[in-house]
């Protein structure tokens, strides 16, 4: 494993455990309320050989092994999202999980029906070589599943505008000052994960389309909006003032260079949420169209980051 993956691995493995039994059962429910919100016939999985890479802590591994796929295989680089993801699979026929990274996957070419991959590659120092990898191990006529982050939009710009801070005051001051909001587990995951992931790239639908037909994939669909929109980004900006408030609270405890740098972080947020607002009152009052709303607010993040069904073309 190179550094970048270590840190990488540590950061996430800590997030999965936070989650309680009905937490984790929710986000396990999310795969199939995905695809079948998207068309794609759950029945198809049954029997399928599956690869989940990055698998965090196998919540879309049980998925699709509860959706009768004939063996599933998690792969990720965190021994201890890995070891959650064993204790969550309950002894579920036909589930496993190993250790490997996207970049190098220990597979035989074209050996799995379905590969499935979310919220991954755009941690990793070569997130084009891991779409090879991806690619590599899929059968011809199999389908790939990607989430990747898209680009634009201000609750983006907000989260990468304060990681510097949030870097500096630490993970575990931002985590102590999470806590004392009170948000729910999963936005604890959702929030670490945005401003200490040593690796976050985005990428634009079209480029990411290209890199797609260029590998030879057909029937590449793009999944419709679900759950972000301009609202979305706001309250996604609201935690972070949330969260910078409480650092600022817990820092005045400290020293002065904590107070300030808790201060400033919470000054960019603030600005953010300041923006936001302003772009949905000008909305409001019929002074911008939604394409302006779109544009600024939430960038391609319209469809909830990228979600993308692709098969992958080639002789089955
Ligand atoms: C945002 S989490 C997503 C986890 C899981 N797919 C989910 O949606 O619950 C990103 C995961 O990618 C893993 N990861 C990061 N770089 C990786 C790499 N090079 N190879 C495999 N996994 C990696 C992290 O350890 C983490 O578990």
């Amino acid at each position: 494993m190179s550094e970048v993956e270590t840190r990488t691995g540590e950061l996430f493995g800590d997030l999965w455990h936070h989650l309680d039994d009905e937490q984790f059962e929710q986000s396990v429910a999310l795969f199939a309320s995905r695809f079948e919100a998207n068309g794609f016939d759950l029945s198809w999985f049954e029997g399928k050989k599956c690869l989940d890479v990055g698998c965090g802590g196998g919540r879309y591994s049980i998925a699709m092994g509860r959706l009768g796929a004939g063996q599933v295989v998690g792969c990720d680089i965190s021994d201890d999202g890995l070891a959650d993801a064993r204790v969550r699979t309950g002894g579920l026929p036909d589930v496993s999980f190993e250790k490997a990274s996207a970049l190098d996957l220990p597979f035989a070419d074209g050996s799995f029906d379905f590969v499935f991959s979310s919220g991954v590659l755009h941690h990793t120092t070569d997130p084009d070589r891991g779409l090879d990898e991806l690619t590599r191990v899929l059968r011809p006529g199999g389908y790939l599943y990607l989430m990747l982050y898209g680009g634009g939009g201000l609750r983006w710009a907000a989260s990468m505008a304060v990681r510097p801070c949030a870097q500096e005051l630490g993970v575990d001051f931002i985590d102590e000052a999470i806590g004392k909001t009170r948000l729910p587990a999963n936005n604890r995951r959702h929030f670490l994960d945005d401003f200490f992931a040593p690796i976050v790239e985005f990428v634009t639908w079209d480029s990411l389309l290209a890199k797609l037909e260029t590998r030879g994939y057909g029937e590449i669909n793009r999944w419709g909006r679900d759950d972000h929109d301009a609202n979305a980004n706001l309250k996604d900006v609201s935690k972070m003032v949330l969260i910078f408030s409480q650092a600022v609270e817990l820092a005045k405890s400290t020293n002065a260079k904590t107070l300030k740098l808790a201060e400033e972080g919470l000054a960019t947020v603030t600005s953010f949420h300041n923006q936001i607002e302003k772009v949905m009152a000008d909305y409001e009052r019929g002074e911008i169209f939604h394409q302006t709303v779109v544009d600024k607010i939430i960038g391609e993040q319209i469809n909830d980051n990228h979600r993308v069904v692709a098969r992958k073309g080639g002789a089955a």
